[in-house]
């Protein structure tokens, strides 16, 4: 605002300062040359040019006021709100009545059909180092990501995890455990049995709560089995395919059944007609808790329930069994009837198969 003022004032200074009445803006003013209004103009355009030089005097002059009124316009010519004299305070409390603006809101799960809580699996599978050894996990491991979750995969090894293993149990998207048995004894025949020991162990400490079934590698397991197992309360058998030791007859090995009762067996091996259960390792599945809460369910042998290393060849399915259940009238059919074949124990592989090291071939086929 100052500056505006003093722009509009020149004209008494000036008169004072060049001794004379004469108008700043005269073209005769000695002030002419100090005037504000010239703002810059050559000098030889006033020197040469008479007329003109009053015509760019009339611009000059309409382009300085009209920057003035431009300036003024900018300015806050209002009063200034006092912003102290402003309330602040809060406006006087609502009157709201609470069943209008808050409506009572119920947290509940809807029961829809879709939604129901499934048991989980428990699998346990023995493996070692041989030629199919990753066809086998692979094609176990397909299957069993297809089973629909819960499901957890215990692979156990015996003394190191081998890097082929775990990278198929990385890649295969399924829940897994990947354990290693310290307990290495060559002279026992069936070295599975303590691979199977180290994931019941594992069950045992961690409490966990599931449907165990032992899975080994190189047997083939439909989906339905795996459906089926989860109908299980305590223990539950079926019938496996099997080949026989000739290989060019199919056995079955298992329950037969009535309705929900395990009425009789199928054998086929005189050497074993002896076993109490006529069962295979992988023909049974059982409830995880009797492993860790023997009280719930009066098991039959005090102590921890282990595969045996001692036992004669053939008989370890039924040495275990027994430390699960009394007799058949605690088993459960599995499914009712146990009229189906769900898995199979088969013996296909060709014998004197090499083994790739690695997995991984050093040099590109020559396909030319
Ligand atoms: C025979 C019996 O029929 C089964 O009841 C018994 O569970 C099994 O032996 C066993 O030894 O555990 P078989 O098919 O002849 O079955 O045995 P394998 O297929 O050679 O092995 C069974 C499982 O144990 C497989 O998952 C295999 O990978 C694993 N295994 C076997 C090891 O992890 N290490 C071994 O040294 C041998
Ligand atoms: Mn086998």
């Amino acid at each position: 605002m100052a500056s505006i003022r003093r722009t509009l004032s020149p004209y008494q200074d000036r008169s004072h300062q060049n001794g004379g009445s004469s108008s700043p803006f005269s073209l005769n003013s000695p002030s002419h040359k100090h005037s504000r209004f010239d703002l810059g103009v050559p000098r030889f355009i006033h020197r040469k040019v008479g007329p003109y030089r009053t015509w760019m005097r009339s611009v000059y002059s309409c382009m300085l006021f009209f920057m003035i009124g431009f300036l003024l316009g900018l300015a806050p010519f209002g009063e200034f709100e006092d912003v102290r004299s402003r309330d602040f305070s809060f406006p006087p409390t609502l009157d709201v009545k609470e069943d209008i603006v808050v409506d009572k809101v119920e947290l509940t799960v809807e029961n829809t059909k879709d939604y129901f809580a499934r048991k989980q699996l428990i699998v346990i599978t023995p493996t070692y180092n041989r030629p199919l050894q990753a066809f086998y996990l692979n094609r176990l491991g397909q299957v069993l990501r297809l089973v629909p979750p819960p499901l957890v995969w215990i692979v156990v090894e015996m003394n190191v995890a081998s890097t082929e293993t775990a990278d198929i149990l990385r890649g295969m998207g399924i829940m897994y455990r990947h354990l290693v048995c310290a307990n290495n004894l060559t002279n026992i025949k069936d070295r599975g049995v303590h691979q199977r020991n180290r994931a019941l162990e594992h069950i045992e400490h961690h409490k966990l709560d599931g449907l165990v079934y032992f899975a080994d590698d190189d047997n083939v397991y439909s989906l339905q089995l795996f459906e089926s197992i989860r109908e299980i309360s305590r223990f539950g058998t079926w019938p496996v395919a099997m080949l026989a030791q000739s290989k060019n007859k199919a056995t079955l090995e298992g329950p037969v059944c009535n309705g929900s009762q395990v009425i009789g067996w199928h054998t086929n091996e005189k050497s074993k007609r002896l076993r109490r259960f006529h069962v295979d390792m992988s023909g049974y599945a059982f409830n995880s808790t009797i492993l860790w809460d023997p009280k719930r369910w009066e098991k039959p042998t005090s102590g921890l329930i282990r595969q045996l290393d001692t036992i004669k060849e053939g008989f370890q399915e039924t040495t275990f069994i027994q430390q699960l259940v009394e007799d058949e009238s605690q088993m459960e059919p599995t499914p009712l009837g146990c009229s189906k074949i769900m898995n199979w124990h088969l013996h296909l592989e060709a014998l004197e198969l090499g083994y790739p090291k690695g997995w991984l071939l050093q040099k590109n086929l020559d396909a030319e």
